[in-house]
């Protein structure tokens, strides 16, 4: 594997989970695979989980580690060929991507979408810019349209919390006072049609995603018949899309709580905001899955990381 940009880069998904599972057991058993090998961590939005676990992941791996705040530390770029620079832009992707790969042997890019523009999030100018001008492999840390590195870590815990042939995994929609990406529900989406799961997506009316992603995955409005019998319920809110990136409303009656959640376990990417996505008595419940996502994202960032080393 080159580059780590999506879930379609995963050649198996039990493979690769229980790759991460075996990192898991044993975090340092390759720390010579990335002796003498540097990452790079861009990050051109805010971040704990994502920073701290790839961080920690190259490190389990004897990898050197070089982090930059490039949305408040770097020059603001230009993506666009032919651009007449003589505006705000100081750098264009083409020189600042060659530079990078020089000091770095991964680059890894943390770039959220805009919300303004449909076009420009879905082109995913960022990280495909520095996929097509690097010449180390790129690994998303969270785009416009996509967390893989969430959505493995989420597989990761499934693996290990499951123990049915073919749970109920439901992905409601919840409140939240601004508006959000789609990129979590989208890899989620990704990750759970690789799954054997009877698999349902519950949103009111207006916050339906990308069909070209969710494809003909049952979506149910109805979020209290969606989370009947459910064995796992992952919450995460997201903007509209068709009328995209607005808050078309904030429901309320939408926040999961215990009632609703009944005997399945919660699972949430974090950060969340307690007691409008979810109450309180869910995240400090024992059916909560939150810390256990988190840590898994450090084995999640390693197999990924793992793989681009040996290749
Ligand atoms: N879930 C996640 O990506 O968390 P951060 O935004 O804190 O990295």
């Amino acid at each position: 594997m080159k580059h780590y940009l999506s879930i379609k880069n995963i050649d198996s998904l039990p493979d690769w989970v229980s790759e991460a599972r075996e990192l898991k057991e044993n975090p340092v058993a390759h720390k010579a695979l990335g002796a003498g090998k540097t990452i790079c961590l861009l990050f051109f939005n805010n971040s704990l989980r994502t920073r701290l676990s790839t961080q920690k992941a190259a490190m389990n791996l004897g990898m050197e580690v070089m982090v930059m705040n490039f949305g408040s530390e770097g020059w603001q770029l230009e993506f666009e060929d032919g651009a007449v620079m003589d505006q705000g832009k100081s750098e264009h992707i083409k020189e600042a991507a060659k530079v990078v790969s020089q000091f770095c042997d991964i680059v890894a890019i943390r770039a959220f979408a805009s919300l303004n523009d449909k076009e420009k999030d879905e082109a995913e100018v960022v990280l495909n810019g520095f996929e097509k001008y690097a010449s180390v492999p790129v690994v998303n840390m969270e785009s416009s349209a996509g967390h893989p590195l969430q959505a493995l870590a989420d597989a990761i815990t499934l693996d290990e919390q499951n123990k049915k042939a073919k749970p109920k995994v439901v992905l409601s929609w919840a409140p939240h006072p601004k508006a959000l990406p789609h990129a979590v529900a989208n890899s989620f989406v990704e990750m759970m049609q690789l799954q054997v799961a009877d698999f349902v997506i519950t949103h009111p009316e207006g916050y339906e995603l990308n069909p070209e992603i969710t494809k003909n995955i049952h979506i149910e409005h109805d979020q209290q018949k969606a989370c009947e019998n459910a064995d796992f319920i992952y919450v995460k809110n997201w903007s509209s899309y068709s009328n995209y990136g607005k808050v078309l409303h904030q429901d309320s009656d939408w926040t999961m709580t215990t009632e609703k959640l009944g005997l399945a376990k919660f699972m949430h990417c974090l950060p969340v905001r307690r007691n409008v996505v979810v109450e309180d008595a869910v995240l400090d419940g024992g059916q909560s899955l939150v810390i256990e996502q988190a840590n898994n994202r450090t084995y999640a960032a390693q197999v990924v990381l793992k793989k681009i080393l040996e290749n």
